[in-house]
């Protein structure tokens, strides 16, 4: 099993050109690192300021809201941030492992013919699991949707879409996508010879070769990706980290949270918060 992620990552790093040699070691190292303890491999927690947001009840009576985030999985790392080694990332924790209930027709090759349900487990969810694909999906679905429930028609989601994203893209209809968003979308790179085919024989056979986010979606493409500079850009980093710095947020990561307990609308006490791969009460927090 080793042997055949270190020949994967290897023919993955050979590929990229003017990669230092200390980076290809480096990120080989991981790679073994996560082959030999895939099921306890994560980034250390960080908890240092969490019991002081919690106690400060003066704060609280105020009227202002503080937040506490509590995520059950952990957080992102160099590994979970290279695009490539995204199948062994849905191997890891970061993937909370559901399986689909057993199928009739489909799922056929699986063991108990049961699909892999990925979900991510980790802040940012499955943005750090997923393969970055960048689709919006088709107009038309979202106007079905908007004509039974205002806001979600393609025009008006459009906005948020623009809004959230900044699009370096070779070949892109300008005014479908945004230019000042934390949620960086840009071409995939490196591709095979094959896909330089695909696109000789569409052109040869008059398709259109266009930005699938775009005016007209009936065509072909190449990939639109989440990443920034060719490294993954999760909901965590578009749209989490940069919030990190608010006096009134907390975001405790390795915290799975069974019961929450409110009285008079005021948070009291948080219950079973189990530090993942320990499987023991870690701590409760009382007001
Ligand atoms: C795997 O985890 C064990 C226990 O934490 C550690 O001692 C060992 O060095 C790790 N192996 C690798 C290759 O990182
Ligand atoms: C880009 O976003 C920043 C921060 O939200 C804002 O100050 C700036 O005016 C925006 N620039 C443009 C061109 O919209
Ligand atoms: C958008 O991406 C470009 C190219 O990567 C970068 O130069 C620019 O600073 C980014 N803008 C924002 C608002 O992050």
């Amino acid at each position: 099993m080793k042997l055949i992620y270190c020949f994967f990552a290897f023919a993955f790093l050979v590929k990229a050109k003017d990669v230092p040699e200390e980076m290809v070691q480096y990120y080989l190292k991981l790679l073994e690192e996560y082959a030999t303890n895939f099921t306890i491999w994560e980034h250390p927690t960080d908890n240092r300021n969490f019991f002081q947001l919690i106690n400060e009840e003066a704060e609280a009576k105020t009227g202002r809201f503080k937040v506490l985030v509590l995520e059950a999985g952990g957080r992102e790392n160099d590994f979970t941030d290279v695009p490539g080694f995204a199948p062994y990332v849905v191997r890891s924790d970061y993937n909370w492992g559901y399986k689909a209930i057993p199928q009739k027709r489909c799922c056929l090759g699986f063991k108990n013919k049961q699909c892999n349900y990925i979900r991510g487990r980790g802040v940012g969810g499955s943005t750090v699991v997923n393969y970055m694909m960048y689709v919006r999906g088709n107009k038309e679905d979202f106007d079905k949707w908007g004509s039974k429930n205002p806001g979600w028609d393609y025009e008006s989601v459009l906005h948020y879409f623009k809004k959230y994203q900044n699009a370096s893209l070779r070949l892109e209809d300008a005014i479908y996508h945004g230019h000042n968003g934390s949620l960086s979308v840009e071409d995939v790179r490196l591709y095979p010879e094959a896909v330089k085919l695909f696109r000789k024989a569409a052109k040869q056979r008059g398709r259109d070769i266009l930005d699938y986010n775009g005016e007209d979606q009936y065509g072909y493409s190449t990939i639109q990706a989440m990443t920034k500079k060719g490294t993954r850009c999760s909901a965590n980093k578009a749209f989490v980290e940069p919030t990190m710095g608010r006096k009134n947020l907390e975001l405790l990561d390795h915290a799975l949270v069974t019961r929450i307990l409110i009285e008079n609308k005021i948070f009291v006490m948080a219950r079973n918060i189990m530090q993942q791969h320990r499987k023991k009460s870690l701590f409760q927090v009382v007001r």
